[in-house]
């Protein structure tokens, strides 16, 4: 570990362990266990979710690997990063637009991660009173609906959520965030388990037709609009394309492997989305419920299983404890990048960059609960603020900051040093070669014309 370039903040994770952990934390969140469910269902199943693995292999892997491997070499926060990797390779200092837009993104993407960082807090007390028990998927269903029209009650846990947040930051990413994440994602692993093995065991058929949906190829289904979520929840689910990864990457000493980190990265990115499936799935099917109803697929699916298993309410606490801590290594990540930025371009000092940014974004995400209910009608390109925000992150700016990426790695950058770095033999390396300097910006050009002409 490289210890003198390490930045203050992230100065603890000394080790290749702490440093895994620390990217995992950032890319297991919300993205797997409530957006990619609710996206599955809503981009009919199979389609989508074997999409969404190929993307995630072929090009999420590559361009986290890209991300660490630029962020060593700069050893800065991402736009200064790019400018100085850039200058280095003798290229325009203008790639840091590159880190521009991703921080651009994490600023967008925090707003309306922590609404609903904060729909998973409240969820701990609604399952701990005892809300859930006996319920059926009609109940859940208006819980849910009159939790999402009372604008005070999503205020409250998204300042809540925004808040623990902003205070995890403003002490620096410390020993404390690292233990709690060793403890809390095998936790979570556990209780995911725990949940499709219920889901297998109380809905019956119902468990073949969610795996035939999550898993039978359908490639008619596979059109513009499907590959472009893929493609787009890809990068959301691994962090990639908002300068975090490239972030974590300046804190990382030169002996650590970087392909198979990202290997391990990924898989366990991918396992924790497939088992929210399994387990989420089974149960829409076993009671008639809508598997395209959107957000709150989540919210109100599990539930049922919470409310009528035995022991069922302290696993609900526990899962939506989980769910909130899983949140909470994401979000930690989405608040450094603007923080950083603050911090080195006004010198303000870390609490007061903290504070500042953290209540821009808080006060763009009440216009995002507003978008659930009394500004439901407000729409632009017939999407609430909401979808508009996801949309224009997800769909757009991650994948154009990938594709800038991808092009810097691959056409800007001394690939004989990329070779020596990720210690790649010939055979690897020309696949490696294919796939950025090819494949993934062919690929990324057409899913995104497509997607959005579509
Ligand atoms: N990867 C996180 C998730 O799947 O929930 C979300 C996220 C965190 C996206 C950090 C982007 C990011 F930079």
């Amino acid at each position: 570990m490289s210890t003198g370039t390490m930045k203050k903040s992230h100065s603890q994770w000394s080790s290749r362990m702490g440093f895994m952990l620390a990217a995992a934390g950032s890319a297991v969140g919300l993205g797997n266990i409530w957006k990619f469910p609710y996206m599955a269902g809503q981009m009919g199943g199979s389609a989508f979710v074997l999409t969404y693995l190929l993307f995630m292999f072929m090009i999420g892997l590559p361009i986290l690997v890209l991300e660490w491997l630029i962020g060593r070499r700069g050893q800065k926060n991402p736009i200064h990063t790019m400018e100085d990797v850039a200058v280095a390779e003798g290229r325009s200092k203008s790639w840091r637009w590159v880190g521009i837009i991703g921080v651009l993104g994490s600023f967008l993407i925090l707003s309306f991660y922590s609404v609903i960082g904060g729909w998973a807090t409240d969820y701990i007390f609604l399952a701990a009173k005892g809300t859930f028990e006996g319920v059926n998927g009609e109940v859940t269903g208006q819980i849910f609906a009159d939790f999402l029209g009372n604008v005070n009650h999503l205020l409250t846990w998204h300042t809540v959520f925004m808040f623990a947040t902003a205070f995890i930051v403003a002490l620096g990413v410390g020993a404390g965030l690292e233990r709690a994440c060793k403890v809390m994602m095998p936790g979570l692993g556990i209780l995911l388990l725990i949940l499709v093995a219920y889901a297998a065991y109380v809905s019956g058929p119902s468990f073949g037709q969610a795996f035939r949906f999550l898993f039978t190829p359908d490639f008619s289904a596979i059109g513009g609009t499907a590959m472009l979520a893929a493609l787009g929840h890809a990068f959301f689910s691994l962090s990639l394309g908002m300068g975090i990864m490239m972030a974590y990457g300046s804190y990382l000493g030169k002996d650590v492997n970087l392909l198979s980190t990202a290997r391990t990265v990924v898989i366990m990115d991918v396992i924790v989305a497939m088992l929210s499936g399994l387990a989420i799935f089974p149960l829409v099917f076993a009671n008639g419920l809508e598997p395209g109803s959107g957000p709150g697929l989540i919210f109100v699916t599990l539930p049922i299983a919470f409310g009528n298993m035995a022991g069922g309410t302290i696993l609900g606490v526990l899962f939506f404890i989980f769910l909130t801590f899983a949140a909470l290594t994401s979000s930690i990540s989405l608040l450094e990048p603007t923080v950083e930025l603050l911090e080195e371009k006004t010198h303000m000092g870390r609490k007061t960059a903290t504070t500042v940014s953290s209540v821009l974004i808080w006060a763009l995400g009440i216009a995002c609960i507003l978008a659930f209910n009394e500004w439901a009608d407000i729409k632009l390109f017939n999407k609430n603020i909401f979808d508009l925000l996801d949309y224009l992150t997800s769909k757009i700016m991650l994948p154009i900051t990938g594709l800038g990426t991808v092009i810097f790695g691959a056409w800007m950058m001394k690939q004989d040093l990329i070779r020596k770095e990720l210690n790649l033999g010939p055979f690897w390396f020309s696949i490696w070669t294919l796939l950025t300097r090819f494949i993934i910006p062919v690929a990324i050009v057409i899913i995104l014309v497509f997607g959005l002409i579509q």
